[in-house]
């Protein structure tokens, strides 16, 4: 039995018709930018996150450059990152000129450690992003307060998180400005490179939407240098359509989730992956660690298991960021747990015999190392 590691087509069947029909309505308005699909999506989104506006843009890491710039972030300043994210955080920054910081996450759960950034904070850092990984929020009640304490933006990377919940509130409205990407393996996942910018804010938003359309509130008007980072109504469409299956396929998630941590309870040399809040994690990713992860992550290819890595090197040791100066040791936890981190199948349509195949391969490599 084969075990894919995402399977967008088992969503696409779901959503199938729905989509059918209102792509057939977008060709015949030919309103392909913008328009009222786009619209529709973005008061949909703002309202199941539970804020006043959702900018949609062109992808993720654009909408990260977008909030920030949207929170006064600008060149010359640093912006505080976690170590161990997917490297579009640190773009982001850099993009705009400014220089990432990347700080060390914690060892439960490998989110950015509020004590690393209180302790990276100088006199030019303008924002920290809390990227919430692997589906789970990061410590947000610590990094308000020391934001706060500093007077600096607390911008939420939101791209691995839709649907997220903190004390029953929905990622994307709990700070002053948070970024998603809608990249098709997301949670919520579009037909091709989709993002979004949410906030409660007026102004911020106003100064997001201005700044992805060219810096143009009216046509042939440009106050400031912007950018062309827009949502196209194909994706708002597919975005529309798996918007209401969301939470569905976030529990689904949860479940598998909970079926993996039985499975692999007590195996020797695997470690999974614990949650803050249970009933808030969307499980975007199921991390675990396991002894000899190279050997194991094999075994599981040859299997026909798909697995990966999230992420093999700290944002500061790639070959990217070696301009930052910062060599191992930085980020002590994040570059031990690179080394031993394994991603497992994880999608809303996963059976459980997929998860007792998963864990069967799993075990006997852990074990096969223990001999
Ligand atoms: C944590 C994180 N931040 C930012 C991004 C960037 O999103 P995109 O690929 O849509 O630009 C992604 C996803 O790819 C991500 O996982």
């Amino acid at each position: 039995m084969r075990v894919p590691f995402v399977d967008l087509a088992a969503q696409h069947a779901e959503i199938a018709d729905e989509v059918r029909s209102g792509l057939d309505a977008v060709f015949a308005a030919t309103a392909f930018v913008g328009g009222p699909e786009v619209t529709a999506f973005e008061q949909e989104y703002a309202e199941f996150v539970g804020v006043d506006h959702c900018v949609g843009v062109a992808n993720g890491t654009d909408a990260l450059e977008l909030a920030l710039r949207g929170a006064g972030v600008t060149a010359g300043s640093e912006v505080i990152v976690p170590a161990n994210t997917f490297i579009a955080t640190a773009e982001a920054v850099s993009r705009i000129g400014a220089r990432p910081v990347p700080v060390d996450v914690d060892e439960e759960h490998l989110l950015i450690d509020p004590v690393a950034v209180a302790e990276a904070i100088t006199g030019v850092t303008s924002a920290v992003v809390a990227v919430h990984l692997f589906g789970q929020l990061a410590p947000l009640d610590e990094l308000a307060e020391i934001c706060g304490d500093a007077g600096i933006a607390l911008v939420e990377d939101a791209a691995q998180s839709q649907g997220a919940r903190w004390r029953g509130r929905v990622v994307g409205g709990l700070g002053r400005v948070a970024a998603t990407s809608f990249y098709p393996g997301k949670n919520l996942g579009a037909a091709g490179d989709a993002g979004a910018v949410t906030t409660a804010d007026p102004e911020l938003a106003a100064r997001v939407r201005l700044l992805a359309n060219h810096g143009s509130a009216t046509r042939y008007v440009h106050d400031v240098i912007g950018m062309n980072s827009r949502l196209d109504a194909v994706q708002a469409v597919y975005l529309r359509a798996k918007l209401g299956r969301l939470d569905k396929w976030n529990d689904l998630r949860g479940r598998a989730a909970l079926r993996y941590a039985e499975l692999l309870a007590d195996v020797p040399g695997i470690q999974c992956p614990g949650a803050i809040e249970p009933e808030g994690h969307v499980w975007h990713l199921y991390v675990i660690r396991v002894d000899e992860r190279d050997r194991v992550l094999q075994a599981l290819g040859e299997a026909g298991i798909g697995a990966g890595i999230h992420y093999p090197t700290p944002v500061h040791l790639t070959g990217a960021y070696r301009g930052l100066g910062l060599g191992p040791g930085t980020a002590p936890i994040a570059e031990a747990a690179a080394g031993r981190i394994l991603s497992l199948p994880m999608h809303p349509h996963l059976t459980e015999d997929m998860q007792a195949r998963v864990a069967e391969v799993l075990v006997a490599a852990a074990n096969g190392g223990a001999r």
